[in-house]
């Protein structure tokens, strides 16, 4: 708790590279700090796991350094945000910054002439995307005039007039029903009559390349339209992160799956989601918590461990000597 807004200070001010050495070496000196130098009794992953999932909300530095990132690319997705390093940023090529977010290729195309400051959340960007497999969904992000997919914009020069008029990505002008009517666009873009044939090309591009359907949770698109669309105002930086640990899919399944071998019974997913959100929300001590915690992630030295450790008789007799022996944790 101490650590950690200091660094992510550092994160939020400083664009560089963070190698992923130094990540390990954090998690190294984290986990040593945690377990006081012995061994390690539960996973360094699982720690870092939100309490209701049977962790213990541990902070990912790398997790926290990306979001810190992504931040930025945010803000330039946020028109009524204003900076001075914005514009710097935005204005470095021929063409607006935001479009390459939706489309690879662009961003390799230009990638020679962005500077470093903007190079570095963009590659973080285009890592993650790949990684949670977002990439058909960020085409949502491309702005119509430069999306090299819609050739009517390469062939007609009235799509940069309308870029102007505000027809800039495809999620300002489209909803979880699809692209905007031409009605609509009218009213709000001051659109000509003329232009109703190139609403149909773009109509069509849309239904066909762009359009995907709606899915469950929120992902790092959602906070970029939401940006869009000016509709976040703080805790960017939580709120990617929270995306971010989401695509790790880590889980503590493999405890549960040690309980149904101990007990010999069925637990669900829900069941056990649900026995670890109890288990983190039940009791305000603390330490009892901790405890309570303890016990259902299998933290402690059982005598049937101890037996299988060290192979002599005595160590599996249990300890409130009540006679039974190679107790486990159910005992
Ligand atoms: C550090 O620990 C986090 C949390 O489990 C993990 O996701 C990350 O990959 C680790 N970093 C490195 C560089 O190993
Ligand atoms: C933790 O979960 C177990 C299993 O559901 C339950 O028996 C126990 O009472 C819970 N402990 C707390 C403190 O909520
Ligand atoms: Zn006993």
């Amino acid at each position: 708790m101490i650590v950690l807004p200091q660094l992510l200070f550092l994160f939020q001010s400083l664009p560089v590279e963070v190698p992923i050495k130094q990540f390990n070496e954090w998690n190294r000196t984290i986990s040593r700090f945690i377990w006081q130098n012995k061994k390690p009794r539960i996973r360094y992953k699982t720690l870092c796991l939100p309490r209701d999932k049977g962790g213990m909300s541990l902070p990912c530095l790398e997790n926290y350094y990306k979001a810190a990132q992504l931040q930025y690319v945010v803000y330039w997705c946020k028109e009524d945000y204003d900076a001075k390093w914005k514009e710097l940023e935005l204005n470095q090529l021929d063409i607006p910054l935001q479009p390459l977010l939706g489309d690879k290729t662009l961003k390799t195309i230009y990638s020679s002439k962005l500077s470093d400051l903007t190079k570095i959340p963009l590659n973080i960007w285009f890592k993650e995307i790949c990684n949670s497999n977002l990439e058909r969904k960020a085409r949502l992000l491309r702005w119509v005039e430069h999306d090299r997919d819609f050739r009517p914009a390469q062939l007609d020069m009235r799509f940069k007039e309308l870029t102007r008029k505000g027809i800039t990505s495809y999620c300002l002008i489209s909803s979880d029903t699809g692209l905007d009517s031409f009605q609509q666009l009218q009213e709000n873009h001051d659109l000509d009559k003329k232009d109703f044939y190139r609403y149909l090309q773009l109509r069509h591009h849309f239904d066909r390349n762009i359009r995907i359907l709606k899915e469950g949770d929120l992902d790092l698109i959602d906070i970029l339209i939401d940006a869009y669309k000016g509709k976040i105002q703080r805790k960017v930086v939580s709120r990617l992160y929270l995306c971010l640990q989401l695509y790790k899919k880590l889980s503590t399944s493999y405890v549960k799956c040690n309980w149904e071998r101990e007990a010999n019974i069925i637990l669900t997913e829900d069941d056990w989601l649900n026995i670890c959100e109890i288990n983190a929300s039940t009791t305000s001590s603390g330490q009892w918590r901790e405890f309570a915690w303890k016990n259902i992630i299998r933290f402690f030295i059982t005598p049937r461990r101890k037996y299988l450790q060290s192979g002599r008789t005595e160590s599996g007799h249990c300890w409130r000597q009540c006679n039974n022996v190679m107790a486990g944790h159910c005992h």
